[in-house]
């Protein structure tokens, strides 16, 4: 059975938010991703999340509020530059990581000391955070170790009656997850390259380091490699020769292979714009994994800005970790 997709009407949003005080999952849209939310302080309910998705219960949340001044229903306390960055680029695509406030359930942060929060700015996100009138928590809404969703039906295909409700906004504007930083330590740290670029973070509050993302090292939040596995093996083109098959596709940047013979070539950015790239990058994966291709050949794109976390996606990817 399909799950109720609704499109985001004032009926709808007042939908969700009843399903929400229930105890339900509603899927909404972000300006990232497509999130599966419930609600933050109501701890079976955020069970349900990990059933939904199973995923591992040592993987925590990330607790989504609709104004800054709601941090503290979640963080325990706010250190300088975090003050700073909240001030430049909530709401937004940044998720912080901070010291947990006592009440929050455990559950949420897996039994951490700190808490990720993020201040969406997408208009129905924030309508219905209001309207519930709590923090929501809200992975991304697909199986874990799948792809992250960029349309409602993505999730519908995904997760179908798993979640009780999702609200459609339509495609997400950024196509890749928040960045995320923990500035619970004295060196500010990415630990997720996303859709706010480190180049932004560090013109911003200066040194931030980076955690490498490394598949033999133990799975830390964040840092699990099968991530963003798609459905078909997908292998990186660095340079190198690739033998072309006309059951495979080839993923390019800005422009078309010069080799023909390709099953199938999808081009993320003709114009070479890293945020268009972004925006399409798992919706062509999505469209891949939906082909009859037997294998996905995906070029790197430039490294910096927005490209880092395109990257982060296709390495992952490409690493080929069991799906779970
Ligand atoms: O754009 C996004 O961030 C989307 C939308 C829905 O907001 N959400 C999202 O959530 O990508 P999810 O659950 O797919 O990824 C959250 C990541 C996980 O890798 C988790 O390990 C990490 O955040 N995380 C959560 N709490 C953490 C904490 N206290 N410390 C370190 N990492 C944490
Ligand atoms: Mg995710």
């Amino acid at each position: 059975m399909s799950p109720q997709i609704v499109s985001a009407s004032p009926r709808a949003l007042a939908q969700a938010a009843a399903v929400l005080s229930n105890g339900g999952l509603v899927a909404i849209p972000t300006e990232t991703v497509y999130g599966l939310a419930a609600n933050a302080f109501d701890a079976r309910a955020v069970a349900r999340i990990y059933e939904a998705k199973r995923r591992p219960f040592f993987d925590p949340l990330i607790v989504h509020i609709g104004s800054a001044r709601d941090l503290g229903l979640v963080a325990a306390s706010i250190p300088k530059v975090a003050r700073r960055l909240i001030d430049e680029l909530w709401p937004g695509p940044l998720t912080l990581v901070l010291p947990k406030a006592e009440r929050l359930p455990s559950i949420v942060t897996s039994g951490l000391a700190t808490v990720a929060v993020r201040f969406p700015s997408h208009p129905v996100a924030l309508e219905l955070i209001r309207r519930v009138e709590v923090p929501l928590a809200a992975p991304s809404a697909n199986t874990f170790g799948r792809l992250s969703p960029t349309r409602a039906a993505h999730v519908a295909d995904d997760l179908g009656d798993a979640v009780d409700l999702i609200v459609d906004g339509g495609s997400t504007k950024h196509g890749v997850e928040s960045t995320i930083i923990d500035v619970s330590t004295d060196t500010p740290t990415i630990l997720r390259h996303g859709a706010i670029s480190a180049e932004v973070l560090r013109s911003l509050i200066g040194p931030v380091a980076e955690r490498t993302h490394s598949t033999s090292q133990p799975e830390a939040p964040g840092q699990l490699s099968s991530h963003y596995a798609p459905r078909i093996p997908l292998h990186l083109v660095d340079g190198g020769a690739v033998v072309i098959g006309e059951n495979d596709a080839y993923l390019a940047f800005s422009h078309h292979p010069e080799d023909g013979g390709w099953g199938l070539v999808e081009v993320l950015s003709p114009s070479g714009d890293l945020r268009e790239a972004a925006s399409r990058l798992f919706d062509v994966l999505h469209v891949l994994e939906r082909s009859d291709v037997s294998a996905i050949y995906a070029e790197l794109v430039p490294d910096e800005g927005i490209g880092r976390a395109i990257n982060d996606r296709l390495r992952r990817a490409a690493s080929g970790a069991p799906q779970e």
